[in-house]
This record gives C-alpha cells, sequence and structure tokens, in this order.
C-alpha cells in the first residue's frame, strides 16, 4: 500500500489548494473580468442578461465556486448543471466561446504557472455541462 510521503492527515491532500499562489483576491479579479468580458460578447451577453438581475450576487456565487474548485474551501453548495440545462437559447458552439474569453482572462490575471490549473477544470466542467444539455445517444458526438 502507498503511504502518503508526509505526516498530513489522510485526505489532506484532496483539500490543498491547487497552488500556493491562488488567493481570493485573485479569483475576485479572474471572475469580475471574465463577466466584465462576457457581458460585452455580442453571442452571450443576451443569454446572461436574460438571466442574471443581480450581477454582483452572481459573481459572489463564481467566487465561492472557483474558491472550491481551486483553493478546496467549500464554499460552494449549488448545482450548476440543472441551472444550466433549463437556459433557453445556448448552443454547443456558444461553450468554446465562454472558454476563449475564460482563457485570455485567466492568463491575463494568473500567470503562466497558474493560469493552466483555472483553464483545465474550465475545460472539464464546461464538457460535462455541454454532454449534459446536448448528448443525445442516437446522434454523434460532438454534435
Ligand atoms: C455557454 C456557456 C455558458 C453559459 C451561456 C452560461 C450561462 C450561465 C447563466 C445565465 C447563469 C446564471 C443562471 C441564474 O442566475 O439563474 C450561470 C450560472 C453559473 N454558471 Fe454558467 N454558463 C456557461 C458555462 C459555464 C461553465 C463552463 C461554468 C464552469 C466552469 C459555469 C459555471 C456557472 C456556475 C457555478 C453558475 C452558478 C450556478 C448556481 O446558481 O449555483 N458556467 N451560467
Amino acid at each position: 500500500m502507498t503511504e502518503p510521503s508526509s505526516s498530513a492527515p489522510a485526505g489532506s491532500l484532496l483539500r490543498a489548494p491547487l497552488h500556493p499562489a491562488i488567493t481570493e483576491a485573485m479569483i475576485r479579479t479572474l471572475v469580475t473580468r471574465f463577466y466584465g468580458r462576457v457581458r460585452e460578447d455580442r453571442e452571450l451577453a443576451p443569454i446572461f442578461a436574460a438571466e442574471v438581475d443581480d450581477w454582483d450576487a452572481h459573481i459572489d456565487t463564481l467566487c465561492d465556486f472557483w474558491s472550491s474548485i481551486t483553493l478546496k474551501s467549500g464554499r460552494y453548495h449549488g448545482r450548476p448543471m440543472p441551472v444550466h440545462a433549463r437556459l433557453a437559447g445556448v448552443r454547443p458552439e456558444h461553450f468554446e466561446t465562454w472558454l476563449g474569453h475564460f482563457r485570455d482572462t485567466a492568463r491575463e490575471v494568473c500567470g503562466d504557472v497558474v493560469a493552466p490549473l483555472f483553464i483545465e477544470r474550465a475545460e472539464r466542467i464546461a464538457e460535462s455541462f455541454k454532454l449534459g444539455m446536448f448528448y443525445r445517444p442516437d446522434r454523434p458526438w460532438p454534435g
């Protein structure tokens, strides 16, 4: 059996931040700038405008989400899949646009070492949302 090399309690590695340079302040800057871009995007802006009344609350939720993922803070308790499944007007290609803005913002805010950690998670989650929203066993994938 392989033992953890440090004396840390079992399970604590799973709760460790993805990288020591990640901070709540970095996450807030990333999330705020990212949604600034989304709100200027011709395709994405109307989808968000139809759903989000309180942008400060949305940004707080997304900061909790990214804090939970990258700092393992446990601050996010939502279930994002059903929220996306009921969105009107989203097409599979919107995810590439969403990811394009996310990659650009992460590289700008987080630097070369940390940005890929955020981007990799965003890509995986985007793929899972896309599958949940659009995958049909009787049709070819990707759609
Ligand atoms: C085409 C791509 C996407 C669109 C159009 C989109 C749109 C939206 C909208 C409109 C909301 C607000 C819903 C509401 O307040 O009622 C929302 C919430 C959210 N989105 Fe997305 N989203 C996209 C992709 C993603 C991806 C890839 C992630 C994660 C990496 C993500 C994470 C979240 C989270 C965590 C929430 C909050 C859910 C909650 O209320 O707990 N979204 N999204």
